[in-house]
């Protein structure tokens, strides 16, 4: 198993380029199954979870050809409806995706229950509630969902989400997009990932209006047809680089990012201490003066990130003054905490709520990789943390961040991946 090793001190500085979403490829890759012609996505990442995300199309005879320039092709004209299978879906939980695509195209799925994982219960209620809404049976046998139309498809409906689920809103798209009639999606989630989602489908033929609002309308549409489609670039590797450049006290410009993109987190570095502004490529980031103590609390978008909140939790760790961090989308969000501990953080965690008082100074360990974000965030920490930390198990930084080390070699850190 590879790990990394680094050496804190250094700044980052230059320049990086964001590669495409994570979180926007692999709703767009299950999208494919909506239609019987190709889908090309360009700027697709390279990234682990995407290979697991092909790796279960196969499964469905989808044919998945990856070509020069981040392109990938993908042709579901000859798939046929298989099983999900568990050991597929554990490996990554945005598996559940297929299953709107395959309800709406072939009357029917089984797909195995996700079960609980690292950062939380994560249940798919609000998936399958969306697909009833628009006329499917759900049921579960055995740790499979099992999900049928009637003999005619699916028919529009209104999706009411209790809360704005990035993946059961797009499990409404998806299915909405097939489905007879309008439906109506209210309270859905508005975050870039789901727009973009919003705009491969139209590319493809779907005809929705009110993507990024609370209120989505879908005129169904009898079938989709072959597309071609750019990804947007990822907002949290991008807001991810400019936690390394503030951490550091370094200056970086973030190529590919979009400042809209990142919601609330540009206020809150700003008032962390760091300067950013948008420039033709992209983000720059710069701080050069202290670091200072910020209370931030993770949201739906354009909220704060939860998917940031370790990261900057470890920018929090090295301010000054004292700094309250509240989970409210996962429960257990904290793996990094005891990690980041190791490296000298006072950190102290009361059910949702971390209380980090900021120290003078990090201290290299060896640490352990949890999950991709908490993985990152000690990646962060270990760029000033004094003298040299070693991660293990970095397969997780892995499944999210392209070449996570090279790019931070290249903006001045000192990294160096080990193998065995
Ligand atoms: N939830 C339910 N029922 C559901 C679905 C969600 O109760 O049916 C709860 C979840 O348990 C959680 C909250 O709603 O407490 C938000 O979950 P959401 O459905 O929005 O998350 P997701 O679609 O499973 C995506 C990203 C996550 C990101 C979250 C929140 C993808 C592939 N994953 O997950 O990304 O944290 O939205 O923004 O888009 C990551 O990249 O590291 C990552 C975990």
């Amino acid at each position: 198993m590879d790990r990394l090793v680094i050496r804190g001190g250094r700044r980052i500085e230059g320049s990086v380029q964001i590669s495409g979403a994570k979180n926007a490829v692999l709703p767009q890759i299950a999208a494919a199954l909506l239609s019987s012609e190709p889908l090309e996505l360009s700027n697709v990442p390279e990234v682990t979870d995407v290979d697991t995300m092909l790796d279960m199309m196969r499964e469905f005879g989808v044919i998945a050809t990856r070509q020069s320039e981040r392109k990938l092709i993908l042709n579901a004209g000859g798939a046929h409806n298989a099983e999900a299978p568990y050991d597929m879906v554990r490996r990554m939980r945005a598996s559940i995706l297929v299953l709107a695509p395959l309800v709406a195209r072939f009357g029917s799925a089984r797909v195995s229950l996700p079960g609980g994982c690292a950062i939380g219960a994560r249940p798919i209620d609000l998936h399958l509630k969306a697909l009833e809404a628009l006329g499917a049976e759900v049921g579960m046998e055995s740790g499979y969902i099992h999900a049928r139309t009637k003999a005619d498809g699916l028919r529009g409906g209104r999706i009411v989400l209790s809360s704005p689920s990035v993946g059961a809103t797009e499990t409404a798209l998806m299915a909405a997009c097939l489905a007879r009639g309008e439906t109506e999606i209210l309270n859905g989630a508005r975050d870039p990932e789901v727009c973009d989602l919003a705009l491969c489908l139209a590319a493809m033929g779907a005809r929705i209006e009110g993507a990024g609002t609370h209120r989505i309308l879908v005129q169904g549409v009898d079938a989709l047809h072959h597309a071609r489609h750019d990804l947007i670039s990822d907002r949290i590797e991008a807001g991810t680089y400019a936690i390394a450049a503030a951490i550091t006290g370094g200056r970086l410009e973030i190529l590919g990012a979009h400042l809209e993109h990142l919601g609330s987190v540009g206020a809150v570095l700003e008032n962390a201490g760091a300067q950013l502004w948008p420039t033709d490529r992209g983000l720059m980031v710069i701080r050069s003066g202290p670091l200072r103590a910020v209370d931030i609390g993770t949201e739906p978008y354009p909220g704060f990130p939860t998917d940031l909140q370790a990261q900057f939790m470890a920018l929090m760790t090295v301010a000054s003054g004292a700094s309250v961090i509240r989970e409210t989308v996962f429960e257990s969000r904290f793996m990094h905490v005891p990690e980041l501990a190791r490296l000298g953080a006072n950190i102290s965690l009361q059910g949702s709520t971390a209380l980090v008082r900021g120290v003078e100074r990090l201290h290299g360990a060896e640490l352990m990789a949890t999950d991709l974000r908490a993985s990152v965030s000690l990646v962060l920490a270990a760029l000033v943390a004094e003298g040299e930390t070693t991660i293990h198990r970095i397969y997780h930084l892995d499944r999210g961040y392209e070449s996570l080390d090279h790019k931070l070699v290249q903006c001045g850190g000192d990294i160096r991946r080990v193998s065995g």
